[in-house]
């Protein structure tokens, strides 16, 4: 294959499930309220996926939707890779090859990327060099989470947060005068081991019939050193990521950020002096989805006419490692 110029987004999709758990449904299983979520968080509801749904299942119907929106078939795709936290499996098969299988892709590289909720944007960056290099023309990119299956919904700090769902984008060779990527930049710094992880069930602490009931195989959280390490990172990317493309904060169009808590969105609107309404937010719908939560924004403002062709779109992800990572577009 000889070399693309550069990639871009050529197609979206997305995918829900259908169940919703109200903020009012979940203060009658836990010591919470309505008030108190949405007060601290934006949230209002989230999705809760089937019994006999996992993770692939979710990416499965989301990446049918984004190859149906570029226009291309199973057989175009070059590689797979599916950013989540929750596979379907712990350690194997991986969940890209579990899609593969379904939607009936050439036997091309499949793997999942464990970035937490900058898992998608990782997923774009990667796809985005194969696609440069043309090692690869077409690069299906999933983030998909049931986060349902790894909550403590006994820890009212965790299991409000967070929500199941999935989204997907195709990334390929950039057209004439149509979107491209302007930049991609991937971080993470591993100091923040202990304040977001779930401490059983690797290598490092395995289940055991003794330690099962003990919560350790569950999301646990500092809710507040994760918030801190959110608000500077966000701000800070930002700043860099326009900078390193010779423009100003008022040259982007939308941030798409990860739907982590409406406080820490606002937030950062004013520490950047971006006006809020340019920050595309579902969260109250569907809470945190880990790394479904770009993707699902990104399908939902593009179906919704709300990003458009020629805007400056920003996206941002930064979650357990600690890692985070950020892309501009131009649409
Ligand atoms: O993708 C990255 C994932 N991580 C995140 O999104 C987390 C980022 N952090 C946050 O969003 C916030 O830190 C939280 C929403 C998790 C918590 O908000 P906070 O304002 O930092 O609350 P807090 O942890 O300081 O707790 C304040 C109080 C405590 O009670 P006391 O000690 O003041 O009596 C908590 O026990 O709120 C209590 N509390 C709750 N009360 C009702 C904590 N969770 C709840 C709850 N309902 N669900």
């Amino acid at each position: 294959m000889t070399a693309a110029p550069e990639a871009a987004i050529l197609g979206t999709g997305s995918y829900l499930p259908e169940q919703v758990l109200t903020n009012d449904q979940l203060a009658s299983k836990v010591d919470t309220s309505d008030a108190w979520i949405f007060s601290r968080t934006g949230i209002r509801e989230r999705r809760i996926a089937a019994a006999d749904q996992a993770t692939s299942d979710l990416g499965i119907i989301a990446s049918r939707r984004a190859l149906e929106s570029a226009g291309i078939t199973p057989g175009d795709v070059d590689l797979v890779i599916c950013a989540t936290t929750t596979a379907d499996y712990i350690g194997f098969p991986s969940t890209a090859c579990l899609i593969q299988k379904a939607l009936g892709i050439g036997h091309v590289g499949c793997f999942d990327v464990t970035a937490a909720c900058s898992g998608f944007i990782y997923g774009l960056t990667i796809a985005r060099q194969f696609v440069k290099t043309g090692a690869a023309r077409h690069v299906l990119v999933v983030g998909a989470e049931v986060m349902s299956r790894i909550l403590d919904w006994t820890d009212r700090q965790t299991c409000v947060l967070f929500g199941d769902g999935a989204g997907a984008a195709i990334v390929g060779p950039a057209g004439d005068g149509t979107s491209a990527f302007l930049y991609t930049q991937l971080n993470a710094d591993g100091e923040g081991e202990a304040a977001l992880r779930i401490p059983a069930g690797g290598s490092r602490l395995p289940l055991t019939k003794d330690n099962i009931d003990d919560h350790v195989r569950y999301v646990h959280m500092n809710g507040r050193e994760v918030f801190k390490f959110s608000v500077t990172t966000f701000e800070k990317s930002c700043r860099a990521a326009v900078q390193s493309i010779g423009k100003e904060m008022d040259d982007i169009d939308w941030i798409v950020p990860h739907q982590v808590n409406d406080r820490i969105l606002k937030t950062i609107s004013e520490r950047l002096g971006f006006p809020l309404a340019k920050i595309y937010r579902n969260l109250d719908k569907y809470g945190n989805t880990s790394a479904a939560s770009v993707p699902i924004a990104l399908d939902e403002a593009v179906r919704g006419d709300v990003i458009r062709t020629g805007d400056m779109v920003l996206m941002i992800g930064f979650g357990a490692g600690y890692t985070w990572a950020t892309a501009i577009i131009h649409w």
